[in-house]
């Protein structure tokens, strides 16, 4: 851990000083990105006893260790592990901490794959799986069985953006017996801090924000105290570590990522304001404007929005959505979020088995990103005339 950073000072100045200690790589400001298989011990004692600080690439680099100090800085956690992608990021701890005969309970505004995992996989491996209500806070004690043990949440819902009450779930939980794991990709610990409400442990599709240009694929698993050797020893057994270039691009991402997101915010909330005086917009999903339902929750528990949100049309179905995508100049149509780039999708939710579609009409999820808002706001513009001229 660089000396340099602690608690006490703003946002960005621990992001550009965070992770790792120029001095201790002859001062080049960014840590080596070590490329490693094999590591060599001095004599047979230290093999024998894998007495030094490495000892395969599998288990750890200079590399990976300055992002995950960095993690830890931000989440406030003991103990980070990174893995290829975020969804390795929502599995790798479901496999640590779930076994035959065990209950998961799920929230059902959940990221699709993390669903298609749990109804496959878990499922295959004898763990019973419910999905439950996002809008459950202490609740969730009324689907809560003597084998839950693990609890997911993931706030806001994907494409939805329901929110979660966070201490109420985890006062609950903790109390039945169960662990919090909470998907917090889409605040980042610079807006929510998961450890810090209860949460056992934290998961953060690196994908998105902390990589932050599209071009990387990435996540990282942050616990408690608690949770963290377990969690550790899961990784080590899975041989689920990332690749040392893209674990460096995360880490020179994280330096930037604040001022990034002061700019999806600011752009963000600018255009679901202005969505939600439009002709064609039923509905702005954005937990950030006072009409949304989880706008309490949202301005209690977290201290800012990142750049992604959903409109419900009023109105139509597939011609309809389809017609605003095709009508977009700028924003592209494609998966994934939090790159410099916009993006828009039609959401899917004939997955949802509680927490229901709305029913206005179809919902479109934006991807807000760094370009002039003027621009953007004139390419929605455009794609809701499209739908209007219907
Ligand atoms: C909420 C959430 N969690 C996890 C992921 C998975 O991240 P990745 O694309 O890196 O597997 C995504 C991707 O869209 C996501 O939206």
């Amino acid at each position: 851990m660089n000396d340099k950073t602690n608690t006490k000072v703003g946002d960005n100045t621990r992001l550009a000083h965070m992770g790792n200690n120029p001095r201790d790589f002859h001062g080049f400001v960014n840590p080596p990105v070590v490329h490693a298989s094999t590591v060599l011990f001095p004599d047979a004692h230290t093999m024998a006893t894998r007495n030094q600080k490495y000892t395969y690439g599998t288990r750890g680099t200079p590399t990976s260790d300055a992002l995950a100090a960095a993690m830890n800085e931000l989440e406030g956690s003991a103990g980070t592990i990174i893995v290829p992608t975020g969804l390795a990021a929502v599995t790798v701890p479901m496999l640590a901490f779930l076994s035959a005969g065990d209950h998961v309970l799920i929230v059902d505004s959940v990221y699709h794959p993390t669903r298609y995992f749990a109804d496959t996989m878990l499922a295959r491996l004898g763990v019973e799986v419910t999905y439950y209500d996002p809008h459950l806070g202490a609740d969730i004690t009324s689907v809560m069985q003597s084998n839950t043990k693990v609890v997911l949440t993931e706030a806001p819902g994907s494409g939805t953006f329901e929110m979660q009450d966070i201490p109420a779930i985890v006062e609950a939980a903790h109390k039945g017996g169960a662990i919090v794991m909470m998907d917090n990709t889409w605040a980042t610990p610079l807006f929510f801090r998961p450890l810090d409400h209860g949460v056992d442990i934290s998961i953060q599709a690196a994908t998105k924000y902390p990589g932050g240009h599209s071009d990387i694929l990435l996540g990282t698993v942050s616990a408690n105290e608690a949770c963290w050797e377990q969690l550790l020893d899961t990784h080590g057994a899975l041989g689920m570590c990332a690749a040392p270039d893209d674990v460096y691009q995360v880490l020179r991402g994280l330096r930037t990522m604040g001022v990034r997101l002061e700019r999806h915010q600011k752009s963000a909330l600018t255009l679901a304001r202005w969505l939600e005086g439009q002709k064609g917009v039923a509905r702005v999903l954005h937990p950030g404007l006072e009409s949304h339902p989880g706008h309490e929750i949202w301005k209690r528990d977290f201290t800012g929005a990142s750049g992604l949100f959903s409109i419900v049309l009023d109105g139509g179905g597939e011609k309809e959505a389809h017609a605003f995508l095709d009508a977009l100049q700028y924003f592209g149509l494609g998966y994934s979020w939090g790159g410099y780039e916009s993006l828009a999708v039609h959401v899917q939710l004939n997955d949802r088995t509680v927490a229901h579609a709305p029913k206005e009409g179809p919902v479109m999820r934006l991807q807000i990103g760094l370009e002039d808002v003027e621009d953007l706001q004139a390419d929605l513009a455009r794609a809701l005339e499209a739908v209007n001229a219907l």
